[in-house]
C-alpha cells in the first residue's frame, strides 16, 4: 500500500513538471503565431508596409512594417506610417501598451488599438520585435496648411452634399 501511494506520487511530480515545462515554449509560440494573425488581419501591413496593397499582401515579412514616407494628407495635415520595426526597439511592453492606447493622427485606425486586449497587444509587439529592425524612420507628421516635400496621398474628402449644393 505505502510502496503504491509512494508511486503514484512520484508519477503525478514527474507529470506536473513536464506539463509546467511545456505550456511555457508553446505560450511563447502560440503568443507570437497571435501577434502575426492579428497584424495580418488587423491590415496593419496596409500602411506601415511600402507595396503591400499594390502586391496583394504578397510581400515576405523581412519587408513588413517598414513605415511609409508616402503621406496621407487631410484636414489634420500630413501623417505618415510609422517604422514600427524601428519604434518596437526603443519600447519596453509597457511603454507600448500606453502608447497605444493614446489618440492618433488620421488615417491610423488607433481607437481599434486601444480597444484590444492587453494580451493581443503584447502579442502584436512580441511578434514585431521577432521581425528585427529594418528601414529608416517614417518623416515627422506635418500640421494643417504646411506645404510638404514628400510625396502624398490626398485625403481630403470630396463633393461632399453640403459643398455639392452650394
Ligand atoms: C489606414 C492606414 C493605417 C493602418 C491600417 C494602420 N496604421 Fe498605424 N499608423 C498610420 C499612420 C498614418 C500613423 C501615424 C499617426 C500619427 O502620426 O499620429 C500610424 C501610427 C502608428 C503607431 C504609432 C507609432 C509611434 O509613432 O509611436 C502605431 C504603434 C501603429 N500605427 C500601429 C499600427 C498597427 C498595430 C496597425 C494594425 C492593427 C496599424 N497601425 C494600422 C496608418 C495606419
Amino acid at each position: 500500500m505505502k510502496s503504491a501511494l509512494f508511486f503514484s506520487l512520484l508519477l503525478s511530480t514527474g507529470s506536473l513538471s513536464a506539463v509546467a515545462e511545456t505550456p511555457n515554449i508553446g505560450a511563447d509560440e502560440v503568443m507570437l503565431e497571435r501577434g502575426r494573425y492579428l497584424l495580418e488581419i488587423g491590415s496593419c501591413n496596409d500602411c506601415h508596409t511600402p507595396g503591400f496593397p499594390e502586391a496583394a499582401g504578397e510581400l515576405p515579412s523581412e519587408q513588413w512594417l517598414t513605415g511609409s514616407a508616402v503621406g496621407f494628407q487631410g484636414p489634420w495635415g500630413t501623417s505618415y506610417p510609422a517604422n514600427l520595426r524601428l519604434k518596437v526597439q526603443g519600447m519596453t511592453e509597457k511603454e507600448w501598451l500606453a502608447r497605444v492606447r493614446q489618440p492618433m493622427l488620421p488615417p491610423m485606425p488607433w481607437y481599434s488599438l486601444r480597444d484590444m486586449k492587453d494580451e493581443d497587444l503584447i502579442a502584436l509587439y512580441r511578434y514585431i520585435r521577432t521581425l528585427g529592425p529594418a528601414g529608416d524612420p517614417a518623416p515627422k507628421p506635418a500640421a494643417a496648411e504646411m506645404a510638404v516635400s514628400t510625396p502624398y496621398i490626398d485625403f481630403t474628402p470630396k463633393n461632399l452634399p453640403q459643398q455639392a449644393s452650394r
